[in-house]
């Protein structure tokens, strides 16, 4: 939540800033702000709204400097207005601070602030940092240490972002939230995300827990913050390109990272059987086994839970990540504690991490950002190389998650190679999905399904976790009520929801339990809902149908694309923005 981006160099770093935040508009967009250093003092531009059509040559043409930070606001402590929104600064506006984290101890510094005559402007946690290193500046001989104090001093979690007026140097820290340095020629950068600057430099190196940065005179050192001391970093060359991070000529990230599917599909099952196995291993020697994951990646999870039981006979426990802490002190030694996420980032599966780690227990981590916090903190993880996923709803990750579970499953009992066999047909059936004549198909039935209140989905089995997920997707991008149900559940209530023409979709796959789910769809359907069929064969309750070839129990990763392909088509019907749904952020770096 919240995105932030700094650059110190000899260029101008205005247009850097804004391109990066631009980029990172998907971790938060109800505000924005930009600053840089002058000789004396520091200019500022804050606005409320979205960054995007924000054109800095036209709309704030004097605007520049050589240090500048920038934030994309995600609103926690205090309204959506320009006063709100980031940088913040200190009572003499020499010091600038943008922050993405929450400062848990924000009103007893606050108070104690006060009462030394520090004025506040905005109702954030976050400007209580800015006075705080203005107070430990008045104490301490340099700025490193009062920006170290003031760090040690700070509860709860940040990525920040400091800049003073007529300094040349920019202060980056981290605790909780992400941060990446950007390494370029003579020019840093920082980002809540690699694509913030990937445009300018891939070599990067990724901060860690409770680690500072800071850059002048050309160089940069990373500090540990406790010790104050010279940590030793990595610095990383990234192999995501440009182009994955920007849409190439589609009108929005989602279409056209649903249409990157089949690519990623190929990428994530390019993984070898010797990084499989370590994580074979920590299955095989697990007394109890979790997984837990947040959102899509939880259905993910849902779906893996599914395949390891019916492939392997392995009992997999799905638990949503902020359910996990009233089960996480159950945990003991010689469990395991599979996470997925997309971001790595996510609060709730870290707080997982943590407590796992607690009990003794091992966690692997099926996880798409290289150099995650999720990655650095598991025992072993799996790349999932969906690449950089910009739409706030998960589209080529979830499948990518999918298909890392089905490699990793085929792996544990000896089949790899004849799971990526199987797992190439599905790519093919991912690409018909995605043909053209298929999208029309679907952006037609869109038009009827944008006009209704409620949308169910229903699914057994292997097929559970889709009609979950099928269900996220629309709801997130459309505002239409949506719900996933097990078709066994459907006569303990929600089948009290049926009503005429209510739309249905059903999903089948040929798993023994077909002729079952059938047999719900025509519970439903007697009842006046329309059947949409998204199954390996056609059937005289469906409506509608939508052929997902049969590939077993991989026959889920290709019909998922079906319901994707409709949650877009219906936002674009009512003319909502897919990739940046209302109220809602990429990474959700909060509890
Ligand atoms: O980055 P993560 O995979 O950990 O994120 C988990 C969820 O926040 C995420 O999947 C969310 O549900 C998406 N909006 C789904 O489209």
């Amino acid at each position: 939540m919240c995105g932030i981006v700094g650059y110190i160099g000899k260029g101008d770093g205005a247009p850097a800033v804004i391109d990066g935040l631009k980029r990172l508009e998907y971790r938060g967009y109800d505000s924005w702000g930009i600053a840089v250093s002058e000789s004396d003092k520091i200019k500022f531009h804050k606005q409320v709204g979205k960054i995007g059509g924000f054109e800095l040559k036209r709309d704030l043409p004097d605007f520049g400097g050589s240090i500048c930070i920038g934030h994309t606001r995600w609103a926690t402590h205090g309204g959506v207005t320009e006063k709100n929104s980031h940088p913040h600064f200190s009572c003499d506006k020499k010091i600038a601070v943008v922050h993405n984290g929450i400062v848990e101890n924000y009103q007893e510094l606050r108070k104690e602030l006060e009462s030394k005559g520090h004025k506040f402007v905005s109702q954030t946690d976050t400007e209580v940092i800015a006075h705080l290193l203005e107070e430990n500046l008045k104490h301490k001989k340099s700025k490193k240490d009062a920006v170290l104090k003031t760090l040690r001093e700070i509860e709860g979690s940040y990525a920040l972002g400091i800049i003073f007026a007529g300094e040349e140097i920019l202060f980056g820290a981290r605790k909780g939230s992400p941060l990446v340095l950007g390494v370029g020629k003579q020019e840093f950068y920082l980002g809540s995300d690699v694509p913030a600057f990937l445009k300018h430099t891939n070599k990067v190196v990724f901060l860690d827990e409770f680690q500072m940065v800071e850059i002048s005179g050309g160089n940069y050192e990373v500090s540990d913050v406790n010790s104050g001391k010279a940590a030793k970093v990595k610095e990383t060359k990234i192999e995501w390109d440009l182009d994955e991070a920007e849409k190439g000529g589609h009108p929005h990230f989602m279409i056209k990272e649903m249409l990157e599917q089949p690519t990623v599909i190929e990428k994530t099952i390019s993984i070898s059987e010797e990084e499989l196995s370590p994580a074979v291993k920590m299955i095989e020697k697990a007394k109890n086994i979790y997984v837990v994951a947040c959102g899509t990646a939880l259905h993910a999870g849902i779906y893996g839970s599914y395949l390891f039981a019916l492939e392997n006979g392995v009992m997999m426990q799905p638990i949503s990540a902020g359910e996990f802490p009233h089960f996480g002190s159950l945990l003991k030694k010689g469990d395991l504690v599979i996470t997925v996420s997309q971001s790595g980032e996510t609060a709730d599966v870290l707080e997982a991490v943590k407590s796992a780690h607690k009990s003794g227990a091992k966690v692997l981590a099926l996880v798409n950002v290289m150099g995650s916090s999720l990655m650095r903190a598991a025992d072993y993880s799996l790349l999932t190389k969906a690449g950089p996923e910009i739409c706030v709803l998960s589209t080529k990750a979830y499948v990518s998650q999918q298909a890392m579970f089905a490699m990793l499953s085929g792996a544990l009992k000896g089949k790899v190679s004849a799971t990526k066999k199987l797992l190439l047909k599905v790519k093919d059936d991912v690409s018909s999905i995605l043909s053209e004549s298929s999208r029309k198909n679907i952006a037609k039935m869109a038009k009827k399904l944008a006009k209704v209140d409620n949308i169910y989905a229903l699914g057994r089995g292997i097929n559970y976790s889709n009609a979950l997920e099928s269900c996220l997707k629309i709801k997130e991008v459309s505002y239409i009520h949506a719900e996933g149900f097990g078709g066994g559940d459907l006569k303990h209530g929600p089948i009290a929801l049926i009503e005429k023409d209510v739309p249905v979709l059903v999903f089948a796959a040929n798993d023994g339990v077909d002729k079952e789910i059938v047999s719900n769809a025509m519970e439903v359907k007697a009842r006046g809902a329309e059947v949409i069929g998204i199954s390996y064969q056609n059937n005289e309750v469906f409506e509608q149908y939508l052929p997902a070839n049969d590939h077993g129990l991989l026959t889920p990763i290709a019909s998922i694309v079906y319901s994707q392909l409709m949650a877009y088509y219906i936002a674009l019907e009512k003319n909502l923005d897919p990739d940046k749904p209302r109220n809602l952020a990429k990474s959700v770096t909060v509890k």
